[in-house]
């Protein structure tokens, strides 16, 4: 199973629009999906899926069963808050105990991924996430007129240091598509997610406009990539970005690993015959 979380610099550019897009993006190309809601103060994917109703799960041997929508396998912490409206007030390590047990017992059977929306920023429940979770890959969020601020600077380096590599950038409300004739308006202005990826060395994804018909579909509690739309397909090649960059990586870590234990054996058995050698020279001078 590999792991992807969704990172942002600041909440409201469309973390979980992406985490649960691209959820069931997965799930059309064929993929077992399970999609884990772990922002703790404002879980929004039951929203977008239409679930704000739902309150606790079925447990079964100690494990909780994920909802299944449409062939995915959600979890979220809103399904365990008391009501819709209660404000989560709770300390630091009760919420890291929360988080521990939705990363552990939530049986999501065999599943080939698991998309984790994360909470915006880069505050201890991201650290615990992240620490607990050791993802594969990080997806970071940001919007154009956000890459110029700090936090999606701070939201890379976050995930460089935690040894997370950055799998796509992805830049979003980037135009509105006018629904009127379909024509894009550069609204806060583009390109700036594709100049910060290049300059933090980091893949860029691409970008997703800004389109009524996705926020009519966050409102609806239906993802946009079903719909046949050219955000939809335009979020599809965002994808296949993803796990292109994914699989090179991990291509790449593996072929770093086998370097380091190819070079680990070879200073062992270089180490041994210097023991021999030592040993030898012992022997002889206790002889001579
Ligand atoms: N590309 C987009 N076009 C139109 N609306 C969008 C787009 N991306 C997100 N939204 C809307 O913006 C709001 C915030 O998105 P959300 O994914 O909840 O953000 P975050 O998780 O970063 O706080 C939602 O109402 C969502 O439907
Ligand atoms: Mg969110
Ligand atoms: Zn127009």
């Amino acid at each position: 199973m590999k792991k992807l979380v969704v990172m942002s610099g600041k909440g409201g550019v469309g973390k979980s629009t992406v985490a649960v897009n691209l959820a069931f993006a997965l799930k059309k190309k064929g993929y077992k999906v399970g999609l884990l809601d772990c922002d703790v103060h404002g879980p929004s994917v039951p929203k977008l899926l239409g679930l704000e109703d739902i309150r606790g799960l079925e447990a079964k041997e100690g494990k909780i069963k994920p909802l299944d929508i449409h062939g995915v396998k959600v979890f979220s912490m809103g399904f365990m808050l008391p009501s819709r409206d209660t404000p989560v007030v709770w300390r630091g390590p009760i919420k890291h105990k929360f988080i521990e047990e939705a990363l552990n017992n939530v049986d999501w059977g065999e599943i080939d991924y698991l998309v984790i929306d994360l909470p915006p920023g880069t505050g201890d429940e991201v650290i615990s996430i992240v620490q607990l979770a050791k993802p594969d890959g990080c997806v970071v969020v940001t919007t154009p007129q956000s890459v110029a601020l700090e936090d999606v600077r701070k939201a890379i380096n976050f995930a460089i240091h935690a040894g997370v590599p950055v799998v796509g950038v992805i830049e979003n409300m980037s135009g509105l598509i006018c629904p009127h004739c379909g024509k894009t308006i550069e609204v806060f202005g583009s390109g700036g997610g594709k100049k910060l990826s290049a300059e933090m060395a980091v893949p860029f994804a691409g970008k997703i406009p800004l389109d009524t018909s996705i926020f009519k579909s966050g409102e609806d509690g239906k993802p946009f990539v079903d719909m046949d739309s050219p955000s939809a397909k335009i979020f599809e090649e965002i994808v296949d970005n993803i796990l292109e960059n994914l699989e090179m990586i991990q291509e790449e870590l593996k072929k770093l690993q086998e370097k380091a234990e190819k070079a680990k054996k070879e200073a062992e058995k270089k180490l041994e015959e210097l023991r021999k050698k030592v040993g030898k020279k012992s022997e002889d001078e206790k002889q001579n």
